[in-house]
């Protein structure tokens, strides 16, 4: 590719910026001054701007344990969103969330700019489980577990069989499910006379949410992690 593209990507200088930087001779490839912004590169050079290495990165992949009280969006007119909780070094890649947590939900956001992964991990037909914690205004009754298993009609639609795991206080519950409709859990919980008090998103597919982010906070995923949604 060529050189600015290669920056571009980066988010380390505009195409309009390259030019400049070439002509003041502060890039370098492979230890060689660029000569041109059209200089051919590969994600393997070795890019330079002023000694420091711009690494080759088109895409971001995060994780983040969304707090209550924000939006799972990029923008919102009158209330803050995830998007402002990013530090601008991720910002400026333009991530936006991998599917969405109502503003009262807590837990495990993923956010990125890559927007064919994004669809692989939020396609129902995909079958990526996410995991939630829930409390409950009331003991779930074990008779819950056959009904969320057997596929819920919530009259716009008809969830896919959920896994529901009662805990040893039986107002906290586990439940699993392969999509993500508008305050599905919630609803799901309602159909069998109960209200989500606290929700919280603890995994999605085979990736948990990192126990070590306090909520607000976001760190970067490896490429490892970002297959393990998909096991
Ligand atoms: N189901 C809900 O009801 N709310 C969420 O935020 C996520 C799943």
């Amino acid at each position: 590719m060529r050189l600015d593209k290669y920056l571009s990507d980066c988010r380390a200088a505009l195409r309009s910026e390259t030019k400049e930087l070439v002509k003041q001779g502060r890039i370098t490839i492979d230890g060689i001054r660029a000569a041109k912004s059209s200089d051919k590169v590969s994600e393997a050079s070795i890019v330079r701007i002023d000694g420091l290495r711009v690494e080759y990165k088109k895409y971001i992949y995060l994780m983040m344990n969304k707090p209550q009280g924000y939006v799972s969006a990029t923008y919102d007119k009158n209330k803050p969103v995830v998007i402002d909780l990013l530090d601008e070094e991720y910002k400026r890649f333009e991530p936006f969330p991998a599917g969405r947590l109502d503003i009262d939900t807590e837990g495990l956001l993923i956010l990125s700019n890559d927007g064919d992964f994004a669809h692989r991990l939020t396609s129902p037909k995909k079958n990526v489980y996410k995991r939630y914690f829930a409390r409950l205004d009331f003991p779930a009754e074990k008779s819950a577990v056959g009904i969320f298993g057997g596929g819920m009609d919530l009259g716009d639609f008809t969830a896919k069989p959920a896994k529901l795991e009662i805990c040893d206080d039986p107002r906290e519950v586990f439940v699993e499910i392969c999509e993500g409709k508008f305050h599905q859990v919630k609803r799901m919980f309602e159909k069998v006379g109960r209200k989500v008090v606290y929700l919280k998103r603890v995994k999605i597919g085979g990736l948990r949410l990192d126990d070590t982010l306090a909520p607000g906070e976001v760190r970067e995923l490896s490429e490892a992690e970002c297959e393990m949604f998909f096991r």
